[in-house]
């Protein structure tokens, strides 16, 4: 029965990518245009499971990143408000040893990997996938969506240098000027970023009680204030007194940027990634800086991502 199940994905699937436009990816895979957005081979096999056949529970909390935006300190930060306990018991926290990809699912590649039972057992997940195709259970009342968005500068600059370390050392390395054409013209996974933005920003408009939206220089820049705005979101506020107060303060600096980069679960540490092989869990802490991508841009390339940055958010009223 397993088998015949599988099969009928697998076709279906394999149906839809041969009619899809696609393009040669970065590393092994393809990319496919689906639903208006550029997706991994692997991922549209998992997406096309979860539109099928995820359900939502009420009480799940969906995590939603384009990528390189923030996902990695997302992940640990709202893990370590549901499991706030564990910062009054440090030998016992998770994070201590497992990085924060392996505690928090994405949820498309989950799927990928366990098509006949593609919900995971976790509450807290995560997803790449554009608001418009997630499955419609997500949107469901009770399911908490949150979302970050980071300049799109810092954004393709964090992508070029994790996609060059990902790359076998027998390839060649991708130019910054060949991944900032493919950046703009929106022929990155999941792009276009401004469209993935966009669809996030207006449901948050709409559903403020579902989708909550953040940007990730606000939070470096007010860490507790947005730590205790989320928790609120998800109806477990911190307390408002002085051990509310110091709790809040505890999550933020464990879940910092100087903090978890220097376990040695994320320094020495890997963790398998399905559809790549093992990723060493450094790969995923670099600078955690707000404009590092002044340090490599040409002046020109900034002032073009600001300019379409600003032209598609301006008439939706989003902070660029
Ligand atoms: P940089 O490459 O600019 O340093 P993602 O987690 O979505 O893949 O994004 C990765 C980016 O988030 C990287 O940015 C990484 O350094 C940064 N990052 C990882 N952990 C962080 C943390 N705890 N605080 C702030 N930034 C973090």
């Amino acid at each position: 029965e397993q088998t015949l199940f599988n099969k009928e994905k697998e076709d279906d699937s394999d149906q839809i990518l041969s009619v899809l436009p696609r393009e040669r990816g970065w590393l092994s895979e393809h990319f496919h245009l689906y639903q208006g957005f550029w997706c991994p081979t692997i991922v549209l096999k998992g997406l096309l499971i979860l539109q099928k056949h995820f359900r939502a529970q009420p009480s799940d909390i969906l995590l939603a990143t384009y990528p390189k935006s923030g996902t990695t300190w997302l992940k640990a930060l709202l893990f370590t408000i549901t499991n706030r306990t564990c910062i009054s018991h440090p030998d016992q926290n998770p994070l201590l040893t497992a990085n924060p990809h392996e505690l928090v699912p994405t949820l498309e590649l989950y799927a990928a990997a366990n098509p006949v039972n593609p919900k995971p057992p976790n509450s807290l997940m995560h997803t790449h996938i554009p608001y418009n195709s997630l499955p419609e259970s997500t949107k469901s009342p009770g399911c908490h969506i949150v979302y970050v968005y980071r300049d799109p500068k810092d954004v393709l600059v964090s992508w070029w240098h994790f996609v060059n370390k990902l790359k076998p050392e027998a390839e060649p390395r991708i130019s910054l000027a060949e991944a900032f054409e493919k950046f703009s013209k929106g022929a990155l996974p999941f792009g276009p970023y401004w469209n993935h933005v966009l669809g996030y920003w207006k449901a948050s408009i709409e559903w403020p009680e579902r989708v909550f939206f953040l940007r990730y220089e606000d939070l470096k820049k007010e860490p507790c204030f947005h730590t205790k705005r989320l928790a609120k979101f998800l109806g477990q506020p911190f307390t408002t007194d002085k051990e509310g107060e110091s709790l809040v303060s505890k999550v933020v600096e464990f879940c910092s940027f100087k903090n978890l980069s220097n376990l040695d679960v994320n320094k020495t540490g890997s963790h398998s990634v399905v559809g790549f092989r093992v990723i060493e869990n450094k790969t995923f802490f670099r600078e955690g800086q707000v404009g590092d991508s002044q340090n490599y841009l040409e002046r020109e390339m900034m002032d073009h991502l600001d300019q379409v940055t600003e032209e598609s958010f301006k008439k939706f009223h989003l902070k660029a």
